[in-house]
């Protein structure tokens, strides 16, 4: 089935991948492409989107679109620098603000007879981020919104399906941009409302049936929502084709390997479980540099990925689970576009898992709509809401070299630690938590004995994506208890201490 579709230009604003998230939230599917790769098949999209940019259109570097093949041809919404641009190059003009125009603004003109604004009032909160105005409007332009320091907040080109606004519908704080964006592509574009996780689901299993077929296919299972969404998808489509490999590199989670092992099995994947941690750990002796640390873990895992390739015969296909952002092609500052999709010089030097055939059943979807898939085909809600995990596990929250007594004493830390986050209702309520073990030793008094033992580091923060994140204000009755729990039952550790830094300047991870 095909849907309708939006094309999102992206001009380089840091909100871009918010426009394609409000507009997927509406069930409509959407992709970003870079303002100058429009693509050539333009008939596929029912309707455009400009975003912002951080450049200015009257700067020498200002951003040029060529958009012969869609304007006056399809609807259009051109967002802040999209809205500037259709202005200042088609009879209008843009000229520096006389006072900032950043953050809150309220709607004091609007003309809610323009089925744009159906439904949004005088007062509606929207929010600006520009520091150039539009002065005077396009040629056929139509004034329809306007806030008290902004006249041309909105408007629209008579005879043409254009609209344009000065200010962001796609960030939370305009409280009546989703209204408007479904205005805008519902009502007057027409689009339908029918990408919902269900028909992914569909559409997905068919496609990969039908390009599969009796192939077989690897995929390296993480434990995470990405992979294991992937994975069921796959198993849907081909069944026991899929084989599906989970490393124990030694650094998870206490019993991790073995609980979540059981999980997929469970789910009726075909998994072979390799527990490698020896080897991660021999390549990990002596090494104290977090960076090293990184890459003897991504150098054991590709070689024992390979060894486990290696015995099944015939495969045919590797599948990741990439997402979208993975895949978005980002506009540079200086407006080129920059290229993320690295090229494989050396073939040759590559192991031969990474010679297969790439399938991503997952790369057209943001991470919240991997898991509203995950919950459409019954994955387990646990496992779904499951906190992020670094790929290189505890290695990078032990700091300074490993051993594997190390290993042992913050598995059970951090045991402790979540198992309590969970038991107290607290675990949905933080979006990442863990232990540290310090290179640390200090002095403490157990009975009658002094002791000279270890010191943990524990850390629970709130965030949205992990780029910025506060940390969590536990319970002290929560942190008392936790605290007395891993002294007397973690032997080897004396004294216990709460990260509060917040990142920036802090990283969620110590290492
Ligand atoms: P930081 O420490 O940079 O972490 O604030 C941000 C998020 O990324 C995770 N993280 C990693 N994930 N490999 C991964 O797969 C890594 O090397 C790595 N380093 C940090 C971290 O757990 C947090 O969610």
């Amino acid at each position: 089935m095909q849907h309708d579709k939006v094309l999102i230009l992206d001009f380089g604003s840091q909100y871009t991948q918010l426009i394609a998230r409000r507009v997927r939230e509406l069930n409509i599917y959407c992709e970003i492409h870079p303002y100058n790769k429009i693509p050539t098949i333009i008939e596929k999209y029912k309707a455009v989107v400009l975003s912002g940019s951080p450049q200015s259109v009257r700067g020498d570097d200002a951003l040029h679109p060529d958009l012969s093949s869609i304007r006056a041809k399809k609807p259009l919404l051109a967002v802040c620098y999209g809205a500037q641009y259709l202005a200042h190059f088609s009879g209008g003009n843009v000229a520096p603000s006389n006072t900032r125009e950043y953050g809150r603004a309220n709607l004091s003109f609007v003309d809610d007879n323009d089925p744009f604004f159906k439904g949004i009032s005088i007062g509606s909160q929207v929010w600006m981020s520009h520091s150039d105005t539009i002065k005077t409007l396009p040629t056929n332009g139509v004034l329809l919104a306007s806030t008290h320091d902004v006249e041309h907040a909105a408007y629209k080109i008579e005879g043409e399906t254009t609209y344009a606004i000065q200010f962001h519908p796609e960030v939370y704080h305009s409280t009546d941009g989703k209204q408007l964006l479904q205005n805008f592509l519902v009502d007057i574009a027409g689009l339908e409302q029918d990408w919902t996780p269900d028909s992914f689901v569909d559409e997905t299993v068919a496609d990969l049936k039908a390009k599969l077929q009796k192939d077989k296919v690897v995929l390296g299972l993480s434990g995470g929502v990405d992979s294991t969404v992937a994975a069921i998808l796959l198993n849907k489509a081909i069944g026991d084709n899929l084989y599906c490999i989970f490393v124990n590199n030694g650094l998870l989670r206490k019993n991790e390997f073995s609980s979540v092992l059981k999980q997929y099995e469970g789910m009726g994947l075909n998994v072979k479980g390799v527990d490698a941690s020896a080897r991660f750990l021999d390549a990990l002796a002596g090494v104290d540099d977090p960076e090293l640390k990184r890459k003897a873990i991504g150098r054991v895992f590709i070689e024992v990925f390979d060894d486990e390739a290696h015995l099944i015969k015939d495969v045919k296909w590797l599948a990741q689970g990439t997402i979208y952002p993975d895949v978005i092609e980002s506009v540079s500052a200086t407006g080129g576009p920059s290229a993320t999709i690295k090229s494989h010089h050396n073939v040759g030097g590559l192991p031969d898992f990474m010679k297969l055939n790439v399938v991503e059943p997952l790369k057209a979807l943001f991470k919240d709509e991997v898991r509203r898939v995950g919950a459409s085909i019954g994955i387990d809600a646990q496992l779904l809401g499951r906190h992020p995990f670094p790929g290189p596990g505890l290695a990078i929250r032990i700091l300074g070299d490993i051993t594997a007594e190390k290993v042992r004493i913050l598995q059970d830390v951090d045991a402790i630690f979540i198992n309590g986050l969970r038991e107290w209702g607290l675990y949905d309520k933080v979006w990442q938590a863990g232990a540290m073990l310090l290179p640390v030793n200090s002095v403490g008094v157990m009975g009658d004995e002094r002791t000279y033992e270890k010191c943990v580091a524990l850390r629970a923060v709130e965030s949205t994506d992990g780029m910025t994140a506060d940390w969590v204000n536990l319970p002290y009755e929560f942190l008392q208890k936790t605290s007395n729990d891993i002294i007397n039952k973690v032997k080897g550790v004396n004294r216990v201490v709460y990260d509060i830094s917040s990142k920036p300047p802090a990283t969620i991870e110590w290492e």
